[in-house]
Parts: C-alpha cells; sequence; structure tokens
C-alpha cells in the first residue's frame, strides 16, 4: 500500500484528503504541529475510517524533526504538502511569521525529501497568485501577479522555488492545485472547517451566524461591477478538493507528470456572495441575519477557475451543487454545536 506523507493533515483540507486517499487504498501518514488545529480533527478522521491514523506531531520547518519522521515511516511513495498559515489579515500584520512557516516548511520539506530519495509532491498553492485577473474564467496560464498580501506572495514564491527545481536536473516531480475557495464538510459531518477565532472567510461566519454565534453577517460591498454588484468566487466542495488531490498522487507515482504541472481547482462557476447567502438560506431553511457593508480592502471583486485542464488531464469533477455544499457545512456546524453541548 502506497504510503503518503500528508503535511497539515490535521488542517481544514488536509483532514479531508487524508479520508479520501484511505478510501482510495493509500496510508496516509500524518505530519502536524497543531498550529491551527485541534487534535479533535483526529478523532473524526478515525470515527470516518473506522481505525486511527498515524500522526506526528512536528514542526515542518525543522529539517531535523522531518529527518526523524521519513526514517521511521521508511518508503515514503509521495508527499501531499499542506502545511501553511493561511490568514491573509494575518499575514499583513506579521509577514515575517508567514515567510518562515510557508517558505521555510517548504525549503526544509524539500531538502528531506531528496536526502530520502522520495521525487513525488503535491503542493497546496491558491488562486491568490492570479491577484486580479484581466480575464476570467482564469486559466492556468492567466498570469501570475504580484500578490495583494505576504501570504499570497508565500504561495508565490513556493510556485517559483518548485518551478526552479524542476528546471534543475532535480528528479523531483511535483503537481501544484491552484485551490479557489474551498467550503463545506464531509457529509458525516465528522470534520470540517474549524477557524480559530472570529472566522476571516464567508461560510464559516455564515454558519456561525445561523447558529447564534455571531450576529450578522456583514457583506463586503455591493458596488462591485457584478449581477448584483456583490464579489464573485468559485465555491468548491471541499471533499471534491480532497479527491483532486487523490488524483494527483496517481498521476505523479504513475511516472505521467511532467516535472512541474499546475492545475486550477474549482467548480468553473462564478458565484457572487448573495447567491452563496441565498443558496445557503434554501439549503437550510435558515434565514441568515445580513447587511451590506463597506468593501474589504484586498478583496478580488471577481474570480472564478477554467477547469478545462483539471478536467481532462486529472479527470477532476465537481460533483456537489452549492447548496448541497453549503448544507454540508451547515450540517457540521449543527455537529460542533452538539460536541461542545455534550462537553
Ligand atoms: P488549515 O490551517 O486548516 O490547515 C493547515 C494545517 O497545517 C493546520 O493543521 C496547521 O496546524 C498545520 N501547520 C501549519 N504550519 C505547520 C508547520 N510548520 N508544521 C506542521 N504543521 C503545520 O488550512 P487549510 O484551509 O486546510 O489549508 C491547507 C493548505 O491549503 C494551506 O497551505 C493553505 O494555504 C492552502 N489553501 C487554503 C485555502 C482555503 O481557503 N482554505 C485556499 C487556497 C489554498
Ligand atoms: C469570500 C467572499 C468577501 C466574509 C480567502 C483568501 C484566499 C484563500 C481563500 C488561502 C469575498 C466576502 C467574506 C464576510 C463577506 N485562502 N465576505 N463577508 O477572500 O475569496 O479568499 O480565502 O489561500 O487566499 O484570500 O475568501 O471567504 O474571505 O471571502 O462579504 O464576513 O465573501 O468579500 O468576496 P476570499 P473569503
Amino acid at each position: 500500500m502506497n504510503k503518503i506523507l500528508v503535511t497539515g493533515g490535521a488542517g481544514y483540507i488536509g483532514s479531508h484528503t487524508v479520508v479520501e486517499l484511505v478510501e482510495a487504498g493509500y496510508e496516509p501518514v500524518i505530519v502536524d504541529n497543531f498550529s491551527n488545529s485541534q487534535e479533535s480533527a483526529l478523532e473524526g478522521i478515525a470515527a470516518i475510517l473506522g481505525r486511527s491514523i498515524t500522526c506526528h506531531r512536528i514542526d515542518c520547518t525543522s529539517t531535523y524533526a522531518l529527518r526523524d519522521v521519513f526514517k521511521k515511516e521508511g518508503d515514503i511513495a509521495g508527499v501531499i504538502h499542506f502545511a501553511a498559515y493561511k490568514a491573509v489579515g494575518e499575514s499583513v500584520e506579521e509577514p515575517l511569521k508567514y515567510y518562515q512557516n510557508n517558505v521555510g516548511s517548504l525549503m526544509a520539506l524539500m531538502q528531506v525529501m531528496e536526502e530520502f530519495g522520495v521525487n513525488n509532491l503535491v503542493f497546496s498553492s491558491s488562486c491568490t497568485v492570479y491577484g486580479i485577473p484581466a480575464e476570467l474564467p482564469v486559466t492556468e496560464l492567466t498570469p501570475v501577479q504580484k500578490a495583494n498580501s505576504p501570504y499570497g506572495n508565500t504561495k508565490k514564491m513556493c510556485e517559483e522555488i518548485l518551478t526552479d527545481v524542476a528546471a534543475s536536473d532535480s528528479s523531483l516531480k511535483t503537481i501544484a492545485l491552484r485551490y479557489f475557495n474551498p467550503i463545506g464538510a464531509h457529509p458525516s459531518a465528522k470534520i470540517g472547517e474549524l477557524p480559530l477565532g472570529v472566522p476571516n472567510n464567508l461560510v464559516p461566519f455564515i454558519t456561525q451566524t445561523a447558529a447564534g454565534i455571531r450576529e450578522q453577517v456583514t457583506i463586503f460591498g455591493n458596488d462591485y461591477d457584478t449581477p448584483d454588484g456583490t464579489c464573485i468566487r468559485d465555491y468548491v466542495h471541499v471533499v471534491d478538493l480532497a479527491k483532486a488531490h487523490v488524483v494527483a498522487i496517481e498521476r505523479l507515482l504513475s511516472n505521467k507528470a511532467e516535472s512541474i504541472e499546475f492545475f486550477n481547482v474549482g467548480t468553473g462557476r462564478g458565484t457572487t456572495v448573495l447567491e452563496a447567502v441565498h443558496a445557503f438560506e434554501k439549503a437550510t431553511g435558515v434565514k441568515l441575519n445580513y447587511k451590506i457593508g463597506s468593501r474589504r480592502a484586498g478583496d478580488v471583486p471577481k474570480i472564478y477557475a477554467d477547469v478545462t485542464k483539471a478536467t481532462e488531464i486529472l479527470g477532476f469533477r465537481t460533483t456537489s451543487t452549492l447548496e448541497e455544499t453549503m448544507l454540508s457545512a451547515w450540517n457540521w456546524q449543527l455537529h460542533l454545536q452538539e460536541s461542545t453541548a455534550n462537553a
């Protein structure tokens, strides 16, 4: 059974990917320092799979700690690298923390992978590398632009490092997945997004408002050049996104990939904030308390993916409607409430 190291595997997307890897017959091994996740994620994964998954509680910026994991685990066939900090606003306040962690962890990982002859890497990138695109939908050939946050710049820098290494005589093969907006949760409602503190992202703010934890959703601006004036995004179900990682690792292990490949992972559909809010209300029957507020600095007005390349080469397809995805997010929120009440 191919062993796959999943850094950040206790996180939102990582935990869902661990489940899909097992379902696809792989043996995932988690590496996580729980800087932005909780041990309960491991319990949720175990509840879904009926067995626990090995987890090494280490910092991926430490080559020493990573070396120890590679030694202990032996035959690692590939790595999926999720471990990073992702809060855009925090990255503006603490840029060094983001460069050290996000770029540092990739550098440390690549060094140890090379030492142990592990040559297959799936990297978590982001549509944020496209900045404010001139044309829509964005393809993988849409120019990468100057990032509008240190967080976005860490993703851009990591892509550049991986591209330079690919251009050298390195044996490393990388697939970089550029995620759009992952939302929702596993249908079991045993794993999902666990934002620490006040959520930055739309969907957890919606579910927490619907649950009465937050007073009201503020929609950041309705004066954009879009059908209803609110921003457009490409919201992709986190389980569909997790499955994209399985097909990416399969492509690498079957030696079909070039030295580095980039894929957009989204639905290919643009959705406005108001449409997302109404989809949540329709899916759950819960009336949401929201108001229109001023624009949020740094917001991209419109972005959504052209997913032709992922569809044709990876065979990637999204399977959930926006309403189904919103309902999965709501069911996860209800599960969280129940767990808190029973704690
Ligand atoms: P997350 O914060 O839920 O998961 C990241 C995990 O990595 C957490 O469990 C955290 O504890 C761990 N981690 C962070 N730094 C670490 C380190 N130095 N050593 C060990 N573990 C470490 O985030 P997520 O939403 O699951 O995102 C996963 C990846 O996808 C990140 O690289 C993120 O930048 C990228 N991404 C996320 C989104 C999104 O909207 N969620 C969109 C595009 C790209
Ligand atoms: C979505 C839309 C907001 C909250 C961010 C990062 C990106 C990536 C995904 C890591 C926007 C609007 C939001 C709210 C609102 N993360 N909104 N009220 O900004 O598209 O992307 O997460 O890679 O790098 O930038 O996601 O969920 O914050 O916002 O109106 O309370 O919802 O203006 O249009 P975003 P988001």
